[in-house]
């Protein structure tokens, strides 16, 4: 597909190990000893996630849930559906959501509230990246990689329409 976009480096790959450590080292202060299930919401965490529980130097466990929000273009619709829910059970576990990008917040707030249903014994945010000025509904991030402008990112597990994923920086597009 060609997108008529070019991709341009947001933050670099050295940048992105730089505060995958950092947030590596406060969820470790957080969650040493809790177990958690650290739940990875598909299909833009995924590298994100593996490249953070690589520094999570306990016990923990690892789940997906797979959420569908966007289309293939760039504007949210507002409707959330839980494409594929969860296989573990959470009542009275650790949970700790693991999400690329909140950016109306509606899809994260969808999640956390039927993760909510379920009576985990905690429930936190781990966020990579935070839009703030889109914002549609207020979502409270615990653990935040990089607050972002309002342009549209790819790369390091961000798509465009299943396109960039593989990029190994956070590059927003540009037009050509
Ligand atoms: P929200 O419900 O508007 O917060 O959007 C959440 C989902 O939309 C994210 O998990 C992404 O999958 C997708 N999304 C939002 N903004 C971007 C972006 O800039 N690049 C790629 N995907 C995005």
């Amino acid at each position: 597909m060609d997108s008529g976009h070019r991709p341009k480096v947001l933050h670099t790959k050295e940048e992105i190990a730089a505060t995958v450590r950092r947030l590596a080292g406060e969820i470790r202060r957080d969650y040493r000893d809790k177990h958690p299930l650290v739940l990875g919401v598909l299909k833009g965490s995924f590298i994100f996630l593996a490249d953070l529980i690589r520094l999570l130097d306990f016990p923990l466990e690892v789940d997906f849930v797979r959420l569908a929000s966007y289309g293939r273009g760039r504007e949210s619709s507002g409707k959330v559906k839980v494409v594929q829910g969860l296989r573990t059970p959470i009542k009275g576990r650790h949970v700790l959501v693991v999400e690329d990008i909140v950016d109306t917040g509606l899809t994260t707030a969808c999640l956390l509230d039927y993760l909510r249903r379920k009576r985990p014994a905690s429930l936190r945010l781990c966020a990579l990246t935070d839009k703030p000025s889109r914002r549609k509904t207020p979502v409270d991030i615990d653990y935040l990689g990089f607050t972002v402008p309002d342009r549209f990112l790819v790369g390091y597990g961000l798509d465009w329409g299943e396109k960039y994923r593989n990029l190994p920086e956070i590059c927003f597009l540009e037009d050509e």
